[in-house]
Formats: structure tokens, C-alpha cells, sequence
């Protein structure tokens, strides 16, 4: 069966532009009618959502859960047990896995062994490094729901294509609608700036952010956003943390160049003060930088130059992240913490609620070919929903994460509003912190127009 059947009474609905009272029925996984005082037949269970917000469940696009191959950091049970307690019915699997998805076949092994383990709705990336631009077809036909392109060096050091090859596969983007995302940090200065920083003796945690400075992202960005012009394919730029890149993006999108963009809860919560008090727990690629960047990031969110929020979640095992900040593992563990934080900024009025939605619900299932099944609260729409209590905290705390090593800069912090239930079509995952339901997820496949195939 595709999901279960419940009925949510009298919730406030929030939608990307509006918020309204409403009740919602899920028949079978699937939405069946939005109205007031709708019946309770045929459905298995009411929930009395009076007083709570309800949310289309959250689609983080970005997150690296490690399976298979590098499950000694975490695994897809622990990851989308996490994204379920967090809000999250859909995520997105980045590809720097081992071996890293750069075939069909290696998409199809990864894709049979999470699917038993998922907690929640997944799709997968693609890779496209430097030998294997002529998979791009095959990965598509496989089923991805995008690629990703390391242009600069972190996790898994996974080279990136040459010129040429970036130029092709950005043509096959356009030509098949399919998005790719980048991790925008030219490798050469990466390396000089390293080893700049190296020389003069450096290793305290902030270190690690001048060994990546703005001009890394903002030379990647300008080419990237040069290549888009060219072949018109389909650049999202993720991560991105450094103010020059929302400047390049916000030119590129009034010349018409169509470049997207995402950023992380961490770029707009943390910034280069908070090295002193997390030290390496924040190390992160590209670097958390300082308060011009994070303000200017905001800015790019409330005018329209970045569309999604992803979580970079990025978990390690503890050994890694102790010690030398050169030795360090960057990343962090974020997909649990992704929505409750911004929902915490939404409530104390940094942003609309409605955003939120936006941001991390309706656009990136957009940009991947998910919505409207994901994303939204209207009929027809997978019943995915998450509904939460404004009048009640969230602790973030060792005991509620789930995750092998639950190190994150947000341990003790508290947080307005609070996940009641999260649910997937129709059927309730998470009541009040617990995971009611398990190994429910499913792989989702992108729905992308058949005459651009
Ligand atoms: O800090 C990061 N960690 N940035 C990335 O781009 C990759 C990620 C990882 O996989 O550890
Ligand atoms: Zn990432």
C-alpha cells in the first residue's frame, strides 16, 4: 500500500504565501481533500492540530548519510531516523559514498541497500567527476534525482571533471532537465591558500577559514555561472557561504542567466566569532566565515538570490573531528537540527513562516522534479506533513539526536516551537520525540518533462 488514511483537524496550514485554518484528510498515503469540518470516514486515526502549524514535510536536498562504506561516521537507519525526528519526510543523498555513485551499477547497489533502511522518502545523487562524464544518460536513466560536481576538494577528495567535460555534461543538464549541483571552491586556491596559512604556523580552529577564503567560492561561482550562460544548463550552487557568490547570482539572474542557489542553517546561525567557542565541531567546507557574509547571506534568502536550504548534514565519527585542525574531519551532523533551527528564527520573527516552507519544502522538491507529489499541502500530494507546537521548546541534546556521533555546535541550545508529530504518507512516523514507525521510506524518482528526455 502506497500510506495510510488520518485526518488532521483544524490545523494552520502553512503554505509558501499563505497561512490558513483547515482541516486535511490523507487517504492511502495520498491527499484527498482540504477543507473544514471534513469527515472522519475511512481514516485511521485524528489528530487534533488546534493551536499547532502544519507544515508539508520538510525535503532537505542535501545530506551525506554515509551508506556504504563509511558507516563507521553514521549510516541511513540512524540518518533518516534523525531526519524523521527533525521533520524531514524527503532527503536527498549526495553521492561521495564509497565507491562514489558514478555508474548505473553502483546507483543500483546503493540504491537496494538503502531501501530497506530508509526512515523516511529518499532520492539519490549522481557523481560526475573527471572520467565519467559519459555516464551522465545512464545515471539518468537509472533514476537520479540530480548530480553533484565536487569543483573543490573535501570529503572523499572526489576530482572534478575537466573544462571540456563540465561544459558537455552542462549541455546534457539542459538538454535532459536535469539539475546539477556544485560544491563551488576552486581546488588550486584551496590548495595555495592551505598551505599559505600552513607556513605561517597556523592551526588554531579559525585557521581552516583562511585556508578557504571568499575568493575560492567566488571564482567558482563566476565560472560556473559563465558555463550556465553558455550551455544553459541547470547550476545549483549549494553550500553557499560567502557574500560575493549572492552578488555574482543576484547579476547572473537579472541578465537572465537561470543559476540556482542554496545555503545552510550553519552559515546563517554561525559565523567567524563562534570558532573560539566550538572550535572544530563548526569546521565545515566551504568555511563558516564572518558576520558581513552571514548578513549578506540572509539578505540573498529574503531577496530571492538563494531558493532552498539544504542541511549539509555530514556526520563523523568522533576521533575525526577531535584534534589538529588540519586533520580534522569537515562537516557536521544537521539534518535532525535543520528545520527545528529555522523554525526557531521563523517564530522569533527573523524570518516569515511561510519561507520555511518555501525554502525547504516547495522549492527544492521543485528544482528536483518532486513537487507537487512532495513539498506541498494540496490535493493529490503525498500526505507528508510536519506539525508542530509554537508554544513549546525544543532542547537540542545528546539523548534526542539520533546519530553515532551526535557532535554538533548546537548541543544546549533552545529552540522555539516543537515537532508533535511527523508524518509520511499518512502514516504518523514521530509523536513527540519518538519514532513510532519505522523502515517506512521509499525512493522517490524525479518526474521531469518526457519531451526534454
Ligand atoms: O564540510 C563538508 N562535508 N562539506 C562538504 O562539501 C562535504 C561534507 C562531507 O561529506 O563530509
Ligand atoms: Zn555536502
Amino acid at each position: 500500500m502506497y500510506g495510510d488514511s488520518i485526518l488532521v483537524k483544524k490545523g494552520l496550514i502553512v503554505t509558501s504565501t499563505i497561512i490558513y485554518k483547515a482541516d486535511i484528510k490523507i487517504i492511502e498515503g495520498k491527499i484527498s481533500e482540504i477543507g473544514s469540518n471534513l469527515s472522519n470516514s475511512g481514516v485511521d486515526e485524528v489528530i487534533d492540530a488546534n493551536g499547532l502549524y502544519v507544515f508539508p514535510g520538510i525535503v532537505d536536498e542535501h545530506v551525506h548519510m554515509r551508506e556504504p562504506g563509511l558507516e563507521y561516521k553514521d549510516d541511513f537507519a540512524y540518518g533518516t531516523a534523525g531526519a524523521a525526528l527533525g521533520g524531514v519526510t524527503t532527503v536527498l543523498e549526495m553521492p561521495n559514498t564509497k565507491p562514489p555513485v558514478e555508474d548505473s551499477k553502483v546507483f543500483k547497489e546503493k540504491l537496494s541497500l538503502l531501501s530497506h533502511k530508509a526512515n523516511v522518502d529518499f532520492g539519490l545523487y549522481g557523481v560526475i567527476h573527471n572520467s565519467n562524464a559519459d555516464k551522465f544518460e545512464e545515471l539518468v536513466n537509472a533514476g537520479v534525482v540530480g548530480f553533484k560536481v565536487f569543483l573543490g576538494p573535501t570529503t572523499g577528495n572526489i576530482p572534478p571533471p575537466d573544462d571540456g567535460s563540465l561544459y558537455e555534461v552542462l549541455l546534457k543538464s539542459a538538454k535532459l532537465n536535469v539539475p546539477i549541483t556544485f560544491h563551488a571552491e576552486n581546488a588550486q586556491l584551496v590548495r595555495y591558500f592551505t598551505q599559505k596559512v600552513k607556513r605561517e604556523g597556523r592551526n588554531d580552529p579559525a585557521a581552516h577559514m583562511d585556508a578557504r577564503p571568499p575568493i575560492c567560492e567566488e571564482d567558482a561561482i563566476r565560472k560556473l555561472i559563465l558555463f550556465s550562460k553558455w550551455t544553459g544548463g541547470r547550476v545549483h550552487i549549494v553550500h553557499l557561504a560567502a557574500k560575493e557568490g549572492v552578488g555574482l547570482i543576484k547579476e547572473a539572474l537579472s541578465r537572465g542567466i537561470k543559476v540556482t542557489a542554496e545555503t545552510c542553517p550553519h552559515y546563517l546561525l554561525l559565523n567567524s566569532r563562534d570558532y573560539e567557542k566550538y572550535g572544530t565541531a563548526i569546521k565545515v567546507n566551504p568555511p563558516i566565515r564572518s558576520e558581513d557574509h552571514q548578513k549578506a547571506l540572509w539578505q540573498g534568502i529574503m531577496e530571492g538570490a538563494i531558493i532552498t536550504l539544504g542541511s549539509d548534514h555530514a556526520p563523523h565519527a568522533a576521533e575525526e573531528k577531535e584534534g589538529d585542525v588540519w586533520r580534522c574531519a569537515a562537516g557536521f551532523t544537521g539534518v535532525q537540527t535543520f528545520f527545528p533551527l529555522m523554525l526557531d528564527q521563523a517564530l522569533k520573527g527573523r524570518l516569515p513562516l511561510t519561507k520555511l516552507t518555501e525554502l525547504m519544502s516547495e522549492n527544492p522538491a521543485r528544482l528536483f522534479g518532486l513537487w507537487p507529489r512532495k513539498g506541498a499541502i494540496s490535493v493529490g500530494s503525498d500526505g507528508d506533513l510536519v506539525i508542530v507546537d509554537p508554544k513549546v521548546e525544543t532542547v537540542v541534546s545528546k539523548d534526542w539526536l539520533k546519530a553515532k556521533y551526535p557532535i554538533t555546535p548546537y548541543l544546549g541550545w533552545r529552540l522555539k516551537g516543537k515537532i508533535r508529530y511527523t508524518v509520511l504518507r499518512g502514516k504518523v512516523l514521530v509523536r513527540d520525540d519518538r519514532l513510532v514507525a519505522e523502515k517506512y521510506g521509499m525512493f522517490v524518482e524525479p518526474m521531469r518533462s518526457k519531451e526534454k528526455l
